[in-house]
């Protein structure tokens, strides 16, 4: 009665696949923890429990958790020195195995660990069975986890490094190519385009920051919290931390397999560097429309339209502006997953990976998307030019002439600026096409001297405080960035 029930629920849903009978079967009882058990799962049981088909992603780290432990275990004594030869080779030809793509991953057996210590098992025999003493999957998933996480952070880290490269090249060569700078995307003052690249070198200064910050929280290893209390087999926890390559052991079991604050600081770094690629690249799809023509992108990192042969689409722009919503939605879900969590380990702790590899993964490519831009992309040096002339964006030094020449205070200086622009806007000429006589119109003490800071050029130069955006500084700052990225 019970197994038509169930049937009948399998004809009715469609994540079971109809070769599989959804009722338990004593045969496929799972030896890793089936002893208690007399039948085996139903198969949405197992298709729901299983996370083999992404956290096979983790199994190099799972091997070099498992030969640190191995190596720990023989040398305290708890194994002999036979079995963890026995284990090392094992393992070894194991991974040699999951290299070529010749690994039987199997889904009843749920995960990687139990993946690759069956395997091992079957390989070598008894000793395989000695592999998980003193050990669970509770700390040895933590472990992976951490291993996976920390390999990731080095990658990103060393992409970050290259993009800040690129970034600071094209800024030493474009520290005097004068272009608006914007605030509320409207003409505000002119700057060069080579500070403009630099503001992201800074934000990407800081993702690294935040990167190695979490790689040293994270560097502390979890293995030998065992299940969640620890254990009385006299192992070495320093040992096979400083053999992983960690600072040093954590400090309470609990938390050691109950916590995954280390996954997400890193998919928050992930988050926010994600961010800074997105505003870029919007930059990037606004400065390439036709109707702004600052910079151009060879086909390279463009693609055509099938319909409208004139169309070159910013593709790449387009996708490293949309990448924040995946990685940040992999932040969001994993806080979510993690909130109101019972300590220690729950399965619901499963769901980390997904989320990490895919942020880590789509992180990658959006900084190597990015890089490639950022070389490819082209200047309209002569239309960033005149664009940086247009819309009073000189006003600002005009207001700050009136101060220092007049000695007005700013206020004032302001005032009488705005009127000026007021009246050149309603003769249809910018600031320097105002007579001297017009311009004494508005303020008597105005002298010829003003001509000298209407233009882009003089206006960029002026700008000489510390940050600021003359070009002497950007290419001192240009320099500094790429000699400390050498
Ligand atoms: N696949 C599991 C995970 O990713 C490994 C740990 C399972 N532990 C357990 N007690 N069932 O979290």
């Amino acid at each position: 009665m019970a197994a038509t029930a169930v049937i009948h629920h399998r004809e009715t849903s469609s994540p079971v696949p109809d070769d599989q009978p959804n009722i338990a079967n004593a045969a496929d009882v799972n030896s890793a923890w089936g002893g208690r058990y007399a039948a085996g799962p139903s198969a949405i049981m197992q298709a729901i429990n299983a996370s083999i088909g992404f956290d096979r992603k983790m199994w190099r780290q799972d091997i070099r958790g498992s030969l640190a432990h191995a190596a720990m275990l023989a040398h305290v004594g708890i194994i002999s020195a036979d079995d963890e030869a026995a284990i090392r080779e094992g393992l070894t030809a194991i991974g040699a195995e999951i290299e070529a793509g010749g690994f039987p991953f199997s889904e009843a057996l749920e995960d990687i660990h139990m993946n690759i210590e069956a395997r091992l098992t079957e390989r070598i025999g008894e000793a395989g069975k000695r592999l998980h003493t003193a050990r669970s999957r509770n700390d040895q998933v933590a472990l992976d986890v951490r291993l996976w996480t920390r390999d990731a952070i080095d990658g990103l880290d060393a992409q970050v490094a290259d993009v800040m490269r690129a970034f600071a090249e094209r800024a030493a060569e474009h520290a005097g190519t004068v272009m608006p700078g914007f605030t509320h995307l409207q003409p505000a003052q002119p700057t060069t385009f080579g500070h403009h690249l630099l503001a992201y070198v800074e934000m990407l200064s800081r993702d690294r920051g935040r990167l190695a910050d979490c790689r040293a929280r994270l560097n502390e290893s979890p293995l030998g919290a065992a299940a969640l209390c620890g254990t009385g087999f006299p192992i070495d926890r320093h040992m096979t931390a400083e053999a992983l390559g960690f600072d040093r052991p954590t400090r309470n079991s609990l938390d050691s397999v109950a916590s995954r604050d280390f996954a997400l600081e890193f998919l928050s770094a992930c988050a926010i560097c994600a961010t800074h690629l997105s505003r870029f690249a919007e930059e990037v799809v606004i400065w390439t429309n036709p109707y702004f023509n600052f910079v151009k992108l060879s086909d390279a990192f463009t693609t055509g339209s099938s319909i409208m042969p004139q169309k070159r689409n910013p593709d790449a722009a387009e996708l490293v502006r949309a990448k924040p919503g995946r990685i940040t939605g992999a932040l969001v879900g994993l806080l979510t997953v993690m909130k109101g969590l019972p300590l220690t380990y729950g399965k619901d702790m499963q769901e980390d990976k997904e989320g990490i590899f895919d942020a880590a993964e789509n992180l990658a490519l959006a900084l190597a998307a990015t890089a490639g831009m950022v070389r490819d992309l082209q200047p309209v040096v002569g239309r960033m030019q005149e664009a940086a002339g247009a819309g009073f964006s000189t006003a600002t030094d005009l207001a700050d002439w009136l101060v220092r020449e007049l000695k007005l205070p700013f206020r004032d200086a302001h005032h009488a600026t705005g009127r000026l622009v007021a009246k050149a806007e309603g003769m249809g000429v910018d600031l320097a096409g105002l007579t001297i006589t017009e311009m004494q119109a508005v303020e008597p003490r105005i002298t010829d001297g003003v001509f000298g800071v209407l233009s882009v050029a003089a206006s960029v130069r002026s700008r000489t405080s510390h940050g600021g955006t003359a070009p002497g500084n950007v290419a001192a700052m240009a320099k500094d960035w790429l000699e400390r990225l050498a």
